[in-house]
Order: structure tokens, then C-alpha cells, then sequence
């Protein structure tokens, strides 16, 4: 698995204002979708591509536009949600396609309720989005989702990684066949015994949602 941590002042600079309490919801969703727009930059390094001719005002050239088919861009509910726009903004010919995973609080096992992704991935790249990856447990379950439908190429974005959930990850697909990348804004320092990222941002769906 390849795993890219942003180092980047400007992504730094956001990560500290969204990990302040005092943030409000507003501020904390713009941060989101501005922290998402510049990981998915990076993420989308490898996007499949295929040569195009075009014709300036000047000459004829060749360029490079997104290959069929598109990309597929997964936000896990709900706190995935958060990240979209932040990623179509980008790549505003991908296909969207959502992931419903919650997590049981006390075995922090996590399980899928609802999915709306075509039936068969095979040769697509897939983008999942998941502000968090502390255990692990949720992405884990998700990448495992893509694959089963024949998804062949998928990149994870998490605004914070937790050491023990990219093991997690590591770990869970060491054999799989197929690449996996994580693209995460930070790598913080653990998880603590309720399952939540130090120092973190506290419950991301919450902040970015209120608590419902
Ligand atoms: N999910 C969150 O929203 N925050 C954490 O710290 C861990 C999981």
C-alpha cells in the first residue's frame, strides 16, 4: 500500500484551525471541502488518462483528457458527505457513488446499511472519501466492498490517519492484488481507548453536522 502524508504548510495551516474546538460548523465544512480539493490533488496523480488532439487558435497539439470509464468517487456516510464537493470540484465528470458504514460504538466493528454503486467496478478507479481513519475498521470494510464488485484501483482520502488504522490497512490488504493508496492531510500520533484520533478533531460527522 502506498501512503502519502500531506507536508504541505498551507494544508498544515487548515488541519490547526479545523482541529480547534472553537471552530463552528460552517468555518469546519469550507475547511473540509478546501483541505479535500488540495489532497485530491495529489491523489489524483495517477488518474488514467488518454492522448487527445486538439486545435488552438494557434496550431494542432495533443493533449491528455480523463479516460473512460470515469473515475468513481465514494464518500462513506455521513461524515464522507463532508468531502465532495471538495472532490468533484476537481473532477467534476467523475460518477458519484455513496457508502452508508457505521461504526458500533462499543466493538468499534463497522457494517454497511446502505450502497448506491454500480454492480460492477471492474476497471474503474475508485476514490473513497473518509475524513477519519482511526481503527481502520470502516475503510477497511468499504475497500473490501469495492473489490468484491471488481474495483481494480483505489485511493483512499482521509483528512487524519491514525498510525494503528493504516496498520489496520496495511495489514488487510498486504495480499489483495490490488494497489491501494492512502492520501491523508496528517498522520497524528494514536488512537485513544474510546477510538478517536489524538490529537484529532473530536467526532467529524458531529462538527461537520451537528449532533443529530
Ligand atoms: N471518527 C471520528 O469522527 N473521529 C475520530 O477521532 C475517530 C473516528
Amino acid at each position: 500500500m502506498k501512503v502519502h502524508v500531506a507536508n504541505h504548510p498551507l494544508i498544515t495551516h487548515k488541519l490547526t484551525v479545523l482541529r480547534d474546538e472553537k471552530t463552528d460548523s460552517p468555518t469546519f465544512r469550507h475547511l473540509v471541502e478546501e483541505l479535500v480539493t488540495l489532497l485530491a490533488y495529489e491523489a489524483t496523480r495517477d488518474v488514467r488518462t488518454e492522448k487527445v488532439s486538439i486545435k488552438t487558435p494557434v496550431t494542432t497539439t495533443t493533449g491528455l483528457k480523463l479516460s473512460d470509464p470515469r473515475p468513481v468517487v465514494v464518500p462513506i456516510l455521513r461524515a464522507g458527505l463532508g468531502m465532495l464537493e471538495g472532490m468533484t470540484r476537481l473532477i467534476p465528470t467523475a460518477e458519484v457513488g455513496f457508502l452508508g458504514m457505521v461504526r458500533d460504538e462499543k466493538t468499534l466493528k463497522a457494517s454497511t446499511y446502505a450502497n448506491r454503486l454500480p454492480e460492477n467496478l471492474s476497471g474503474r478507479q475508485c476514490f473513497v472519501l473518509d475524513p477519519m481513519l482511526a481503527t481502520g475498521g470502516t475503510l477497511v470494510a468499504a475497500i473490501n466492498f469495492l473489490i468484491e464488485r471488481g474495483a481494480d484501483d483505489i485511493t483512499a482520502i482521509c483528512i487524519l490517519s491514525a498510525p494503528e488504522g493504516i496498520k489496520v490497512l496495511e495489514d488487510a490488504f498486504a495480499n489483495s492484488g490490488v494497489p491501494i493508496t492512502l492520501v491523508t492531510g496528517a498522520l497524528d500520533e494514536k488512537l485513544n481507548e474510546h477510538g478517536y484520533i489524538v490529537p484529532g478533531l473530536g467526532d467529524a460527522g458531529d462538527r461537520l453536522y451537528g449532533v443529530v
